[in-house]
This record gives structure tokens, C-alpha cells and sequence, in this order.
């Protein structure tokens, strides 16, 4: 069934557990994600970044969901992943996306929290919803090395929510896309004091190659909601280089998109079981 972010976010802030947002980039992987979610009583999130919709059309990505949904019964979200701003969102709304992200996080506050009431404004009254960012989660290529005086304030997350009416808000507490070089240091401390502060669900962006503990403790100290992009994209992209290993001779492409999917699978399974949400859907 498809639905809306905030319809299954809003559950896992009340139970303690997260759902995971699976950043998609072909039929493949979202079959392999409503599968998972589907074998594990999952709910989930698909998300196509800004990047993905201009490989194929946001109306491809909402067929190929609408499609894999009429075989299953679990709640999934399709969302917009790093929006930036009120064209990309409408696009998304006109597609049937149940919910988008605004990301101007790095723009100087009061531009942030004015783009970001912008895109709610048009969202909420048709019951889209709204993910923004407040903070700097850097790790993208020509991102600037963010200290944590790049971590969101609890102060201004206060205001940003209360004045843009936002569904849910991505936090910045040391985590960051793609691979990590290093350790990541998370302030689980500044979390928990965002989650005391705040009534809307929190996600955490740039969750690849956290240890299953720093998830946990993420999730067990205010994260709703954890965005996995780079972990798919390794594991298929990976298994497709396997397959051309130990076969050559085919010329039937669903040989290796299909082994691939195998493993993306096995992959959203066991962020399912991490994030806990196996058997809440
Ligand atoms: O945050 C989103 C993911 O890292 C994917 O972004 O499609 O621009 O590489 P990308
Ligand atoms: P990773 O690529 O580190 O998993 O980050 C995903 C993400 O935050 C998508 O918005
Ligand atoms: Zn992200
Ligand atoms: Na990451």
C-alpha cells in the first residue's frame, strides 16, 4: 500500500524503531526493497535523489512502485530524496509521490527555513510529506569538511520546525554520505537533546557504512528514519562485477540484474532487521 512518510515515521518515533529510506536506482532495487519489506513485515521508504530523477522520469520510478505495491500488502512511502526546492517538489506531487525533501541546508538560516516553508506550503495541503535539513551532513563531492560546529543547533531546529511546519527534519550529528574515511563521530548527546526538544520524527542521512552498534544508538536516542544510498549501490554494482567474473558467456542481461537484485535484497533485509522494523508494518 502506498502512503505517506509521516503516516509510517510517525508510528516508529511512538514504538522506537525506524524505517528504512532506500535510495533506488532501477527496477531491480526497487524490487528488491518491497520484497525485503515484504519478508519481513516491513515498513519502508523508496527514495529517489535529484540525480536519479533526471536518469529516468519521476513518473518511471512512481510506475515501477505502483507495480511492485499490487503484489504486496506492507506500507511503502515513495519520496523525494534532496530536493532543492518548490519545482522539483511539484514535479514530484504531480508524479504521486507521497513525500519530498527540501534541502537548503546550506543556505543561511532564515533562507533555509523560507525555501523550506515554501515547499510545505504547497505539499501539506494536498497530504505530501515534507522532510528538511538543518545542519551540515557533507560527505558529497565539493562538500566542505563540516566540524561539528556544522551540527545542528537545538535551539534553531526549535524555531526552523515551530515556522515551517515541517513533517520530519534531518539532523547533521557527525554522520555523512558515501563511505566514510575514518571514524565518524556522532554526538548521540546533541540527539537526544533535539529529540527532547522536538515533536516531528528525525532521520539520519548518510547511514552507509555506520556499525550496526552506531545505528542502534542512533535509533535508541531520537532517529525515526535512516537514509541508505551507497550500501545499495555497492552491494549491486558489486554483485553485477561478480557475476561477470565467474560467467562470460551470456547475452541475457536479466543473468546478472537478476543476481544483483538477489543481493540488494539480502542487504535491505539486514537494515531492516538493524532499524528494527521487521514486523511493524
Ligand atoms: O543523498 C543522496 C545519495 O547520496 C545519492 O545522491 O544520486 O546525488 O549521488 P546522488
Ligand atoms: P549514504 O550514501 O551514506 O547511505 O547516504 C544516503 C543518504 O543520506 C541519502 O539521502
Ligand atoms: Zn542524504
Ligand atoms: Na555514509
Amino acid at each position: 500500500t502506498l502512503v505517506t512518510t509521516n503516516d509510517i515515521l510517525r508510528h516508529a518515533k511512538e514504538n522506537g524503531y525506524a524505517v528504512c529510506a532506500f535510495n533506488i536506482e532501477n527496477m531491480e532495487m526497487v524490487q528488491a526493497v518491497v520484497a525485503a519489506a515484504e519478508e519481513t513485515g516491513s515498513p519502508v521508504i523508496i527514495q529517489t535523489s535529484a540525480n536519479t530523477v533526471k536518469y529516468a522520469a519521476m513518473d518511471m520510478y512512481m510506475a515501477m512502485v505502483s507495480a511492485a505495491l499490487k503484489q504486496v500488502n506492507v506500507p511503502v512511502a515513495l519520496h523525494l530524496d534532496h530536493g532543492d526546492g518548490t519545482g522539483l517538489a511539484q514535479r514530484a506531487i504531480r508524479a504521486g509521490y507521497t513525500s519530498v525533501m527540501i534541502d537548503a541546508s546550506k543556505q543561511p538560516f532564515e533562507e533555509n527555513m523560507k525555501q523550506t516553508a515554501a515547499v510545505v506550503q504547497l505539499a501539506k495541503p494536498v497530504g505530501v510529506s515534507v522532510e528538511a535539513e538543518l545542519g551540515n551532513v557533507g560527505g558529497k563531492p565539493g562538500d566542505p569538511e563540516y566540524g561539528s560546529d556544522g551540527y545542528t543547533k537545538v535551539d534553531e531546529a526549535v524555531a526552523f520546525v515551530e515556522q515551517t511546519g515541517v513533517d520530519s527534519l534531518a539532523v547533521a550529528i557527525g554522520t555523512a554520505h558515501g563511505v566514510y574515511h575514518g571514524e565518524p563521530m556522532l554526538d548521540l548527546e546533541r540527539l537526544r537533546a533535539l529529540r527532547d526538544a522536538l515533536d516531528v520524527p528525525l532521520v539520519l542521512h548518510g547511514a552507509s557504512g555506520l556499525t550496526e552498534q552506531d545505528v542502534k544508538n542512533c535509533i535508541n536516542n531520537g532517529i525515526s528514519k535512516i537514509n541508505y544510498a551507497t550500501e545499495l549501490r555497492i552491494a549491486f554494482t558489486e554483485a553485477v562485477k561478480e557475476y561477470f567474473g565467474l560467467e562470460q558467456d551470456f547475452v541475457d542481461p536479466k543473468k546478472f540484474t537478476g543476481y544483483a537484485r538477489d543481493r540488494v535484497k539480502e542487504v535491505a533485509i539486514e537494515k531492516m532487521r538493524t532499524c528494527g522494523s521487521h514486523g511493524q508494518a
